[in-house]
């Protein structure tokens, strides 16, 4: 038996809970957590809810709580949720339907943070493997069996920040591998406490930007541009200066002329994405000098070097910097499978200690489970097996996606290096109308026009050839190629 004073209060709390938990309306009171104390409560809570609207949080059509129950829970005067509705209403934002309460307007102006967010809506769950599409991971089933046994050892004998916390720039073994790789493959000399282990490019990147870029950064990108990168700078706020990409790179005379003093530069030196070309070696020093004398930062985004088909691997940019103005990224997307989601970065010496707080203040450390794998994998040779493996089925399906692609009226660069070629739209095809007989015939593709920024948008279908066997790539190809030949486009 509880004391009766107890006993009142728990019924109490009961009877609160269980008027809650009856109500359709979600819990206000939570959504709008901290109403200031002073000036006028009516103008706080208008401001909110306007904020919550501008930011789709509610949704155009949602019904809003009765003024008398929000009154309650926000434990405000009715007259001032009254009010708050009422100047709503008069701005736009909700409409009240006589008898039927108060809803959201169908039509509310985004909120400013928005409208420099991603142009692309983000995608909810995993998105179907269909022949052509860019970024199928590479791993087979030997590679497969490899990494299971791994995870069966690794949970056997959890490494330490499995059930700790952990360095926010990941675990010592896998750092010390990625700058054993780095060294051997492509030219770079690093030190351990340099490389931070991110998941992926993209999270690198958002790290990076936000630890030295602040919003108005001015920041060179490649036109066209890998739009994930892109975007991801708009989001932050920063200024986008487009520099016309041609067979040598990027130009960085041109970006001189467009903005000499800007912060970054974001390029993919080794294997332009998306044309596929190599930033020549004039450039490449014209670039360091550049940021050199700017104290501008250079993110070099390496993401598929360890594709290449013919010659010798091109050493990475970083390689050759003397000033520490690269900031080098990795990542296990292509090299692996995007669902490991683990990439690199590999910091000057002078950002890390500004990166490594805001990393544990972002996502703390990286899965140590996956790095314990990874390290493992690499340290025993498998991923250099891997790799080998790898670039030989890819090129065999590029072959495959070539040998299909032949019969349609499209001019096909053929890439020494990567996982996608470009199939050039032939006079004044669009490639809207390419990538949707494409499509049809079974090859799925993106569209080369849609990643220029101020440059001449050329036509043409941007397609992937890792993941799939040489044979399914093939028959893919042969469908797109009929159904664009038999749409009459020449
Ligand atoms: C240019 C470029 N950079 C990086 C990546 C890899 O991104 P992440 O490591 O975030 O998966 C891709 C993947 O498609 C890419 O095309």
């Amino acid at each position: 038996m509880l004391p009766p004073r107890y006993q009142a209060k728990l019924d109490q709390r009961r009877s609160t809970e269980s008027q809650k938990h009856q109500t359709n309306f979600p819990d206000w009171s939570a959504l709008i957590p901290v109403l200031p104390a002073g000036g006028p409560r009516r103008d706080a809570l208008q401001a909110e809810m306007r904020r919550l609207i501008e930011t789709r949080v509610l949704l155009p059509g949602q019904k809003l709580p009765p003024s008398r129950e929000l009154a309650q829970r926000l434990k405000l005067a009715r007259g001032a949720v009254v009010a708050a509705y009422e100047q709503l209403a008069a701005d736009g934002f909700v409409e009240a339907r006589t008898g039927a309460g108060t809803y959201v307007a169908a039509q509310v102006p985004e909120h400013a943070a928005l409208k420099t967010a991603p142009l692309t809506p983000a995608k909810t769950g995993p998105t179907l493997p269909v022949p052509g599409k860019l970024g199928s991971g590479t791993v087979d089933d030997k590679t497969l069996r490899n990494l299971r046994g791994l995870f069966r050892e690794a949970l056997l004998r959890p490494p330490p920040g499995f059930l700790h916390y952990g360095d926010p720039f990941g675990e010592l073994p896998l750092r010390r591998e990625i700058v054993d790789y780095l060294r051997a493959t492509r030219g770079i000399r690093a030190e351990v406490d340099q490389v931070m282990i991110t998941s992926g490019t993209q999270s690198a990147l958002s790290l990076i930007a936000r630890a030295l870029l602040p919003p108005d950064s001015r920041v060179w990108v490649e036109d066209p541009c890998y739009p994930q990168a892109l975007n991801l700078f708009r989001s932050l706020g920063l200024t986008i200066v487009p520099v016309a990409v041609d067979r040598d790179g990027l130009d960085p005379a041109a970006g001189v002329v467009a903005a000499p003093e800007a912060e970054a530069v974001y390029l993919t030196p080794s294997h332009q994405y998306p044309l596929g070309t190599t930033l020549s070696m004039p450039r490449r020093l014209a670039l360091l000098d550049w940021a050199k004398g700017a104290g501008a930062w250079i993110i070099e985004d390496d993401y598929d070097s360890e594709f290449r088909f013919t010659g010798p691997p091109l050493a990475a940019l970083h390689g050759i910097d003397r000033a520490e103005r690269v900031i080098y990224l990795g990542t296990f997307s292509k090299a692996l499978a995007p669902g490991l989601r683990l990439g690199y970065a590999v910091l000057p010496a002078e950002v890390v200690e500004t990166v490594h707080k805001l990393r544990d203040l972002t996502d703390r450390y990286p899965n140590p489970l996956i790095e314990t794998v990874l390290a493992r994998f690499m340290a025993e040779g498998q991923y250099a097996a891997h790799l080998r493996r790898a670039r030989k089925r890819c090129r065999m399906a590029r072959d495959a996606l070539v040998e299909g692609l032949s019969a349609a009226p499209l001019d096909v660069t053929i890439p020494d290096q990567g996982l996608h070629l470009i199939a050039h739209a032939r006079n004044s095809a669009l490639d809207a109308e390419l990538q949707r007989l494409a499509q049809a015939g079974g090859l799925a593709s993106r569209r080369l026009s849609q990643m220029f920024l101020k440059a001449p948008a050329q036509q043409g279908l941007v397609i992937g050839y890792s993941g799939f066997e040489a044979d399914v790539i093939r028959a893919a190809a042969s469908g797109a190629a009929r159904a664009i030949a038999s749409a009459g486009i020449q």
